[in-house]
């Protein structure tokens, strides 16, 4: 693990026109990094050591757009499959650059088993890169995402709920379960923990009140508007959904997980942490405290007043490579 102790290298970067302080070590070549500062074309991600050069071959550099095809577009992002094997050089840039803001080791030339999902936001000048999550072709343990990251200039700002909504869909489109590579860092955590509470919070409230479903019905929930079915008898996980004093719906662990694609792991350790999971009359049910209630209210007023930028669905245009 000599990779831990190396420091940080480099103390500014230019990635077009952000300038960004990294965070951590990250193996650029040795003559750049003895430079004050580096200048990344945020179009190519290729480096560069002085401000002439960068000059010179953004002059001549015609990329606008991340490399790959673009499979989703709305009003505010798009997104871009990469394959490393495919994209090499554009996918290692992509990697030598997040590792100056991921603390662990991460691989930076062996591209190849990945394919990279690249959000993007478009100006006059054409589409510049968010954020990314790489994802192994083959995950052995159901992994959907291997790495996250937002950059800096980007962060706190809801992209990397919308990386991870996004993670979640294509699962969606593959008819499995996901959850990221562990370990996650402090905010990849913090980041997941929200994005698993917004959606069961929306998930069990819309469950349970199906008039609050109907009003406030969008895509993401579409899954829930089946009628709600009755967990079979001596059914492991099943739990009713207690609202006010009255069990109003009754739905399975496993339901939960295949409307979300969530892991049952990740849904137990969520309703766990929300502290409504309850052992009721002999049975595991989910109550409906006043302290999700707010939690949804919130939620649905940071949609509405568009505060919240959320994935459509219907505007992914994709199938899973094989
Ligand atoms: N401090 C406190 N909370 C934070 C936070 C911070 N610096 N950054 C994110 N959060 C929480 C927020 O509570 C937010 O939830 P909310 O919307 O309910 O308030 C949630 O995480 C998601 O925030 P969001 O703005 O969507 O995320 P982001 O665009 O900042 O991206 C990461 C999150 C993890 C991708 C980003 O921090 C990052 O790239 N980190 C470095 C790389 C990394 O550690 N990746 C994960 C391991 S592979
Ligand atoms: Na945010």
């Amino acid at each position: 693990h000599s990779e831990v102790a190396r420091v940080r290298n480099l103390s500014t970067i230019i990635l077009g026109e952000h300038i960004i302080e990294p965070w951590y070590f990250s193996p650029y070549p040795i003559e750049l990094t003895e430079e004050d500062q580096i200048y990344i074309c945020d179009f190519t991600l290729s480096y560069f050591g002085s401000r002439k050069q960068f000059e010179r071959f953004r002059s001549k550099c015609s990329m606008k757009h991340p490399p790959g095809n673009e499979i989703y577009r709305d009003s505010k992002v798009s997104f871009w499959e990469i394959d490393g094997r495919k994209q090499r050089t554009w996918c290692r840039n992509l990697c030598l650059l997040s590792k100056l803001f991921l603390d662990h080791k991460t691989l930076y030339y062996d591209v190849d088993p990945f394919l990279f999902y690249v959000m993007s936001i478009k100006s006059k000048q054409g589409h510049h890169v968010v954020g990314y999550f790489s994802k192994e072709k083959e995950s052995a343990e159901g992994y959907n995402v291997a790495c996250i990251l937002t950059l800096p200039c980007y962060q706190k700002r809801g992209y990397g709920k919308l990386l991870i909504q996004f993670s979640y869909m294509l699962s969606n489109v593959e008819n499995k379960v996901g959850s990221p590579e562990k370990p996650l860092s402090d905010l990849g955590l913090l980041s997941y923990r929200a994005f698993w509470t917004d959606t069961l919070v929306k998930l069990l409230v819309e469950r349970s009140n199906p008039q609050l479903f109907r009003k406030n019905a969008t895509l993401s929930s579409d899954n829930a508007s089946e009628t709600a079915r009755t967990p079979p008898p001596g059914g492991k996980q099943s739990g009713g959904i207690l609202n006010g004093n009255t069990p109003s719906s009754e739905i399975t662990i496993d339901e939960i997980s295949s409307i979300t694609c969530m892991t049952t792991t990740d849904i137990l350790h969520t309703l766990t942490t929300l502290q409504i999971l309850r052992y009721y009359k002999g049975q595991h049910i989910i109550v409906i405290t006043d302290q999700i209630m707010t939690l949804y209210e919130k939620l649905i007023a940071k949609i509405r007043d568009k505060k919240k930028h959320e994935l459509d669905p219907t505007k992914l245009s994709w199938t899973p490579p094989s």
